[in-house]
């Protein structure tokens, strides 16, 4: 019996990127985004929303053309619902849910941080692992336990992106900062003292940075890139180690834009292999936010019909990892 694969158009916009892709179960047909780079300082929410009402359309007509069965063979329509910037959540599941009544096809609610573990699920052999989720907006310790993703560990103030990102503009250098400090680092030749921050599983970032924009000018910029990366990856190492001879999981994902890190992925590599423990890595061109992930946590969540009515699809700007009941691992 051949069974049938859902396709489901993914609809990604919590904050600065659009996201629009269609995967057939693990199969991802078409991954496009559109970033929005604020000219000065954060995110403006209101610009950010103006930038995914301008750039959804563009994107969902190039799937049109580039796709070989364009809207007519869709499953379900999936977007995320949350955690984000509210104007933005509410211009992306507007799109979502426009379509969805236009194809009378259902509507599935996806949790933005669940899809960048759901994706690293589809990606890699990872089932059941233990999760390092680190982005610009979260830094979470993740694993299923009970029929719900638990956070074991988080930050407690900044996410490590946030933090790479202030610093790298005091630095003066582009923005995102993560991946300029990740290549001025690998110049870098002394470790510098800067706090350590470690309570329990989590962590906090806010005081090293104050701590490293105290260097600034007094010492290179390669060695203040480089101890940064050295003291906040460490206790993002050691906490992974805690959660893991805690958890005991067969495996260790990275995923999220920082997941990108070449430093990073060799500190975690080294500590799962120290714990006997498989370790995987979400793809480069997958570990920012796109709309595979939403997509992808789509075709698992259609597979044990979990659809949300027009009516009850709010938007969710607070949506913790921790309040989905995950019906579809066993
Ligand atoms: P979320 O909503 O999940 O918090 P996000 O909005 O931060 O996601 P992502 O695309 O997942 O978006 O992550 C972006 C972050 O990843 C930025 O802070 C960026 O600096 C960081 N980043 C990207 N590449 C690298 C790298 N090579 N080294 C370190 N940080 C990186
Ligand atoms: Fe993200």
């Amino acid at each position: 019996m051949v069974i049938h694969e859902p396709i489901i158009l993914g609809f990604e916009g919590t904050a600065h990127t659009a996201g629009v892709a269609v995967t057939q179960g693990k199969k991802i047909i078409f991954n496009k985004t559109a970033t929005y780079l604020p000219e000065h300082g954060g995110i403006h929410p209101r610009e950010a929303s103006e930038f995914l009402s301008k750039n959804f359309p563009i994107l969902l007509e190039q799937m049109v053309y580039e796709t070989p069965f364009g809207m007519k063979k869709i499953d379900a329509v999936a977007f995320s619902q949350g955690p984000g910037l509210g104007p933005c959540l509410r211009m992306t599941a507007t799109i979502a849910r426009a379509i969805s009544l236009l194809l009378k096809k259902p509507l599935i609610g996806v949790n933005h941080c669940i899809a960048h573990v759901e994706l690293g699920r589809m990606v890699t052999p990872a089932y059941d692992p233990m999760v390092l989720y680190v982005s610009g907006g979260n830094t979470q310790l993740i694993a299923f336990l009970n029929g719900r993703y638990r956070i074991l560990g988080e930050t407690l103030d900044i996410a490590i992106g946030n933090a790479l990102d202030t610093l790298g503009r005091s630095l003066g250098l582009p923005h995102p900062g993560g991946p300029h400090i990740e290549q001025e680092a690998k110049n870098g030749k002394n470790v510098l003292p800067l706090p350590y921050a470690i309570k329990g599983m989590s962590f906090s970032f806010s005081g090293v940075v104050t701590a490293a924009q105290k260097l600034i000018s007094k010492h290179e910029v390669a060695d203040i890139c480089y101890s940064f990366q050295e003291y906040t990856f460490a206790a993002l190492t050691e906490a992974t180690e805690r959660a893991l001879s805690c958890t005991k999981k067969p495996s260790v994902l990275l995923t999220g834009g920082v997941a990108a890190n070449t430093r990073l992925q060799e500190m975690v590599q080294g500590v799962a292999s120290e714990q006997s423990t498989k370790y995987y890595v979400v793809p480069k061109n997958l570990a920012g936010d796109n709309g595979a992930m939403i997509a992808l946590a789509g075709v698992n969540m259609y597979k044990k019909n979990n659809f949300i009515s027009v009516n009850h699809s709010h938007v969710k700007p607070r949506w913790r990892t921790d309040q989905v009941e995950v019906n579809w691992i066993h």
